[in-house]
């Protein structure tokens, strides 16, 4: 490999070189500061090196990110963090706007019950409502689609193999409508509610970053691209409980003080 197309820096804190490769959790008297100048420096040699086309960041607030633009020849790209319709990153996002960073969200589905206390996106009651409604709405084109076929398949049946009068009577044409039915509403009545919750991501300007390991889900969570929510779901999604999960502590092992790092700095939390 030659060059990255974007290079972040992880995580605003830096470890002391532990002498082997990393281990995790990391131990807390080995965070130190980060040297947010020289960092930055160094980043952006990287990119004059051509061996990033990009460089950004992760994790970074408001405050962190001033830092950084106080002092960078080239400004962060992008600032990779947490974000999804349980935690909607207003402040953030808005600062970012103002100053031409990127966002992109990792765990827009809630990621992966970090906290364990549940997942607020996929068990999220808005968003199954919201899906629910527009899965009502594919039905209703599902049942459209439906008496098409019946009716085309049924000029195919009387017309083709039945003797006048008696096509529309066949076995195999019930049984065909049946299972017509049976596909299109299922498929109309399981409209999938993450896909509620990468299109708000999408609409606000800012790239998912999604993970799946299974094929048809990748799949699946590309389909956000050809509708979109109305206003009235925003406004719903909009008064979703904001709950931030992942912090930087969890970075850390229990055991163990930060000795060269204050832990607030760590935590800032900006809704
Ligand atoms: N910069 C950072 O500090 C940071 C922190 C955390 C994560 N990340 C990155 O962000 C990316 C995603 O984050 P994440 O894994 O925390 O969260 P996520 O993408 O919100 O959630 C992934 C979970 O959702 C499931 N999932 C994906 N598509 C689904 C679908 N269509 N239906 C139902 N379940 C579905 C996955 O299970 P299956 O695999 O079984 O489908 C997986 O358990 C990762 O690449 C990760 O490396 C970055």
């Amino acid at each position: 490999m030659e060059y990255v197309d974007l290079y972040l820096i992880h995580w605003p804190v830096c470890l002391r070189p532990a002498g082997g490769p990393p281990k995790f959790p990391n131990r807390k008297e080995d965070a130190v500061p980060l040297d947010v100048a020289g960092v930055w420096r160094a980043m952006e040699e990287c990119q004059r090196l051509g061996l990033a086309r990009a460089i950004g960041v992760s994790n970074f607030t408001t405050r962190h990110l001033d830092k950084v633009l106080a002092i960078a020849a080239v400004p962060p790209a992008v600032n990779q963090v947490e974000l999804n319709p349980a935690w909607q990153q207003r402040t953030l996002r808005a600062y970012c706007a103002d100053r031409g960073v990127h966002v992109a969200a990792y765990s827009p589905l809630g990621g992966q019950n970090w906290d364990g206390r549940g997942n607020a996106v996929l068990d999220s009651e808005v968003l199954a409502e919201i899906a629910r409604a527009r899965g009502k709405t594919v039905a209703q084109v599902s049942v459209t689609l439906a008496a098409g076929c019946v009716f085309w398949r049924a000029v195919a049946v009387s017309w083709t193999f039945a003797p006048a009068g008696e096509g529309l009577v066949d076995h195999a044409f019930v049984v065909y409508c049946l299972v017509c039915h049976t596909i299109l509403f299922s498929f109309a009545f399981v409209f999938p509610y993450y896909q509620v919750a990468l299109r708000w991501i999408h609409e606000q300007g800012v790239t998912c970053i999604v993970k799946s390991y299974n094929r048809e889900r990748l799949k699946q969570n590309l389909e956000i691209f050809d509708w979109e929510l109305t206003d009235d779901d925003r406004l719903k999604i909009s008064h979703i409980p904001q709950r931030k999960v992942v912090e930087a502590s969890g970075l850390f092992s229990q055991e163990g003080e930060f000795t060269s790092v204050d832990p607030a700095e760590l935590n800032i939390v900006e809704e």
